[in-house]
C-alpha cells in the first residue's frame, strides 16, 4: 500500500481526483444581485440572528444547503452574507485572499481584543510579512528538533493513561486531550514544556499551571464573545470581564520574559538548531531572504503572534484526535490495523520508547485514518470571510463589506459515491497519489491555508504511534455522539473505551 503523501512534511498537493463531482457551472448570465438570492426565511430587522443554534451552526447551515441550493444568502442583522457550500466556489472564495477577501472583521476584533494578534487576524502588507517569517519557522528541521519534546510530552500522558487502567479507570480523553494539545502547542510555540516538572515532585509549578488556566479560559472566551449579541464588555467591565482582562495581562507577564530568553539564547547560540517556532521566527527574522525587507517584531509583537499560535492548534488539534479516535472505535479492525503498522514501522525496545522522527513519516494507515476522519469531521469548516472589494461568486454579485461563509464540508458529504457517508480509511490508500476525495479541505485553501498543518498531523501521529503499542481501542456499536460547535467541531462526549494492551502487561 502506498500512502497517498508523507502527511508530516510540506510536500506537493495530490492531484485533482474526486468523487467524479460535477464541475462548477459556467456563469455567462449577468450576476443575480445578492440581496435577490433564496434562503431560509429570517425576521425583520434581525434577519436570521435569532434564528440561528450557535451550537449547531454547522448542522443548520449545511441543512439549509440541502433545502435552498449550494448559494444562499443570509441576512445577519444590517450585513448580507452569500453561504457558499460547493467546495470548488469555496476554494475560488478562499483563493481570492488576502486581496479581494479578508477574514471576518467580528472575529478578528474579538481576537485582538484577547491578546491573539498575528497571522490569522492581520491583512494586507502585514499578513504579507507575517505569513513569509510564519511559513519560513514551520520548516522540517524545527519539526524535527521539536520531535523529542513531542514525544516526551505524549510518552507522559500516556503514562497517565496506563496508569489509569491499571487503577481500573477509564481515561479522561474528553479531559485530557485539550491538554495534551496545549502542552504540545505552547512547547511548540515557546519550548516552554508546561506539564514538566517545577516542583522536584514531577509536578508542574505554580506558573505554568497558572498559564496553562489562563490560556484555556481565554480560549473558551473567544466564541462567547464572537456570538455576543451586544458586545458589552466594550463599554462596561462587569467582574467576569475583569476576569478576562487579568488572565490576558497575566500571560503576557508570562510570556514576555520566554521572549527575552530566546533572544538571549539565540544571540549566544546563532548556529544552534531550532527547536521551537520562538527560535524559528528569530531565526526568520535575523536572515531574511534575498530581496526580502526585513521584518522586526517586538516582544510584545511576539508575544501577541504566540498566543495566536498556540490558540489555533489547541481545540483543532485536539477535537481531530478526538472524532478519528470515536470513529476508529467504530470501525471493525481500524485500531488493530494501525497496532500492526506501527509494530512494523516503529520498531522499539517496548511500548515504553516511542517512534522515531523518521519512521513517522512511513504510517501510512495512521495517514489514511487522519485523512478519513477530518473529511467527515473536519473541525474548522465553516468560515466567515467578507468582500474587500464588489465581486462576482458563482454568479451572484456580492457587494463591498458583505459577509462570505464558506462550508467546507458540503461537498465530501452530499456529492460523490454510496459511501461517502461512511468512515473507511482505506479509501486514502489508493494508488498513483491521487487523492479519493479533493472536496475535502480540512486546512482550508489558497494563500492563507493553515501553516501549522504539518505539526498538527506530526502531533496527531506521534500520539497514535505511542498509544497503538499500549492500549486497545475496544470497539463500539453507539451510534457517533453529536457535534457541537465552539469555535472547532467537536463531539458532545467521548464514550471511547480502552483496555490495556497484552504488550503493556
Ligand atoms: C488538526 C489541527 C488543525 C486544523 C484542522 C487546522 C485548520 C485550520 C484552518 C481550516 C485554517 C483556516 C485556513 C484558511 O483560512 O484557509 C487554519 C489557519 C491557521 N492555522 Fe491551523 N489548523 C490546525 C492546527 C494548527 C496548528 C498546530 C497551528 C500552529 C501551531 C495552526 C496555525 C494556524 C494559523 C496561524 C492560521 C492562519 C493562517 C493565515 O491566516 O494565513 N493551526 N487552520
Amino acid at each position: 500500500m502506498k500512502p497517498t503523501r508523507d502527511a508530516t512534511e510540506p510536500g506537493p498537493r495530490p492531484g485533482p481526483a474526486d468523487f467524479g463531482l460535477p464541475r462548477p457551472a459556467a456563469f455567462s448570465s449577468p450576476a443575480q444581485p445578492l440581496r435577490e438570492l433564496g434562503g431560509p426565511p429570517g425576521w425583520p430587522l434581525l434577519g436570521h440572528l435569532p434564528i440561528l443554534d450557535r451550537r449547531r451552526l454547522q448542522q443548520q447551515l449545511e441543512c439549509w444547503a440541502g433545502t435552498h441550493g449550494a448559494l444562499y444568502r443570509l441576512q445577519l442583522g444590517r450585513r448580507p452574507v452569500l453561504v457558499v457550500a460547493d467546495h470548488q466556489l469555496a476554494q475560488d472564495v478562499m483563493r481570492r485572499r488576502p486581496q479581494r477577501v479578508l477574514r471576518s472583521p467580528t472575529t478578528r476584533r474579538v481576537c485582538q481584543e484577547l491578546g491573539v494578534d498575528g497571522l490569522f487576524m492581520s491583512e494586507g502588507d502585514r499578513w504579507q510579512a507575517l505569513r513569509r517569517l510564519t511559513v519560513r519557522a514551520f520548516t522540517p528541521e524545527m519539526l524535527r528538533g521539536f520531535h523529542p519534546r513531542l514525544l516526551a510530552i505524549g510518552q507522559r500522558w500516556r503514562e497517565r493513561w496506563v496508569a489509569a487502567l491499571r487503577q481500573g479507570h477509564q481515561p479522561d480523553l474528553a479531559r485530557d486531550l485539550p491538554r495534551f494539545s496545549l502542552e504540545v502547542g505552547v512547547a511548540l510555540a515557546m519550548g516552554v514544556d508546561l506539564g514538566a516538572g517545577h516542583d522536584g515532585r514531577g509536578q508542574p509549578g505554580a506558573g505554568s499551571l497558572q498559564l496553562q488556566a489562563d490560556i484555556e479560559f481565554l480560549i473558551g472566551q473567544v466564541w462567547r464573545r464572537i456570538n455576543a449579541t451586544v458586545p458589552l464588555w466594550r463599554w462596561f467591565k462587569t467582574a467576569p470581564e475583569r476576569a478576562v482582562d487579568a488572565a490576558i495581562e497575566r500571560v503576557r507577564q508570562a510570556l514576555l520574559p520566554i521572549v527575552e530568553q530566546a533572544r538571549a539564547h539565540r544571540a549566544a547560540q546563532p548556529e544552534a538548531t531550532p527547536r521551537h517556532l520562538l527560535d524559528a521566527l528569530l531565526i526568520a527574522q535575523a536572515r531574511p531572504e534575498a530581496g526580502e525587507q526585513p521584518i522586526e517584531l517586538s516582544d510584545e509583537q511576539l508575544v501577541r503572534l504566540l498566543t495566536e499560535l498556540v490558540f489555533a492548534g489547541e481545540d483543532t488539534s485536539a477535537h481531530s484526535l478526538a472524532w478519528l479516535m470515536t470513529l476508529a472505535s467504530r470501525h471493525p479492525g481500524a485500531w488493530q490495523q494501525l497496532q500492526t503498522e506501527i509494530a512494523q514501522a516503529c520498531p522499539a525496545d517496548g511500548p515504553a520508547h516511542g517512534p522515531d522522527y523518521d519512521s513517522l513519516r512511513r504510517l501510512p494507515y495512521a495517514e489514511a485514518l487522519i485523512q478519513e476522519s477530518q473529511r467527515l469531521k473536519p473541525v474548522i469548516s465553516l468560515l466567515m470571510f467578507q468582500a474587500a472589494e464588489d465581486q462576482v461568486v458563482g454568479g451572484v454579485l456580492v457587494p463591498k463589506g458583505a459577509g462570505l461563509m464558506t462550508l467546507n464540508r458540503y461537498s465530501a458529504l452530499k456529492l460523490g459515491p454510496e459511501d461517502r457517508h461512511d468512515f473507511r480509511p482505506e479509501r486514502w490508500l489508493a494508488v498513483d497519489g491521487q487523492a479519493p476525495c479533493a472536496s475535502s479541505m480540512p486546512f482550508g485553501a489558497g494563500a492563507r491555508t493553515c501553516p501549522g498543518r504539518y505539526a498538527a498531523l506530526l502531533q496527531m501521529k506521534t500520539l497514535l504511534a505511542l498509544l497503538a503499542p499500549a492500549l486497545d481501542l475496544l470497539p463500539s456499536q453507539a451510534p457517533l455522539p453529536a457535534e457541537v460547535l465552539e469555535v472547532t467541531l467537536r463531539p458532545a462526549a467521548l464514550d471511547l473505551r480502552w483496555k490495556l494492551s497484552s504488550r503493556c502487561g
